[in-house]
């Protein structure tokens, strides 16, 4: 007994695959953590995200800020548009509806996004669903992702979401794996994608 409590003591307690000494936290967007984004934002690009292919919300933010945000000025208005974005009233592309995000923030700052579109369309419900994120190459397969998810789940549903639709590339593993762990229940495959109903409560 002694000896199990001493090793306990020797390392953290863990949730969910993450050290509880340094556990991360949703965070609105900061220009405090300017350093490690993007830090985080060259691991991306180094696995070809923001190529013009790239179609993802990283791929989008990269194409659109990545030649400002270096700046102090230039990452404050990307953190601004951000905020923005979760207001029905700001100006934004057609067919795209609001959405908030938020970044994941451990001791050393950005480790991952996920962003709520505040309700589907079409497209989205066929899809894109309504959650997407990402977590930094450097701190994959530690939990993240599945804590992050976890953390955002009450947020939809004090938005008067009771289940979100959460998809994902059918050869993505990992990503299938965050989505189970969080409750959530297949629906079906189309053109590829797994469309998964979390519940939010
Ligand atoms: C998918 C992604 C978000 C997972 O993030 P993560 O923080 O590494 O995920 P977790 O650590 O919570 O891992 C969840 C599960 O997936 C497994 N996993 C993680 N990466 C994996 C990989 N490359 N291959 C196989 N399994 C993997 C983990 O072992 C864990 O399994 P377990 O529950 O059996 O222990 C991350 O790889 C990523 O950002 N990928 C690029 C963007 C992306 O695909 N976003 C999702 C779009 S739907």
């Amino acid at each position: 007994m002694a000896h199990a409590l001493r090793r306990q003591n020797r390392s953290p307690p863990r949730t969910a695959g993450v050290s509880l000494a340094a556990m991360p936290s949703l965070q609105l967007p900061t220009p405090e953590v300017r350093e490690s984004f993007l830090a985080a934002m060259a691991e991306f690009a180094a696995e070809r995200r923001g190529a013009p292919d790239d179609h993802t919300m990283i791929g989008h933010e990269i194409q659109t800020f990545g030649g400002t945000w270096h700046t102090t000025e230039g990452f404050a208005a990307f953190v601004r548009s951000l905020h923005a974005d979760a207001f029905e009233e700001t100006p934004r592309p057609v067919g795209w509806v609001p959405c908030t995000t938020w970044w994941w923030l451990g001791n050393n700052g950005y480790l991952g996004r996920i962003a709520l579109r505040h309700r589907l369309t079409e497209r989205l419900l066929q899809e894109g669903g309504h959650i997407g994120y990402d977590v930094r190459p450097t701190a994959r397969r530690r939990g993240h992702a599945t804590a992050m998810l976890r953390a955002v789940l009450p947020e939809a549903a004090a938005r008067g979401i009771s289940s979100v639709l959460v998809t994902c590339d059918a050869d993505n593993v990992a990503s299938a794996k965050v989505i189970r762990a969080n409750g959530g229940v297949l629906e079906n495959e189309l053109d590829g994608k797994l469309r998964f109903w979390v519940p939010t409560a």
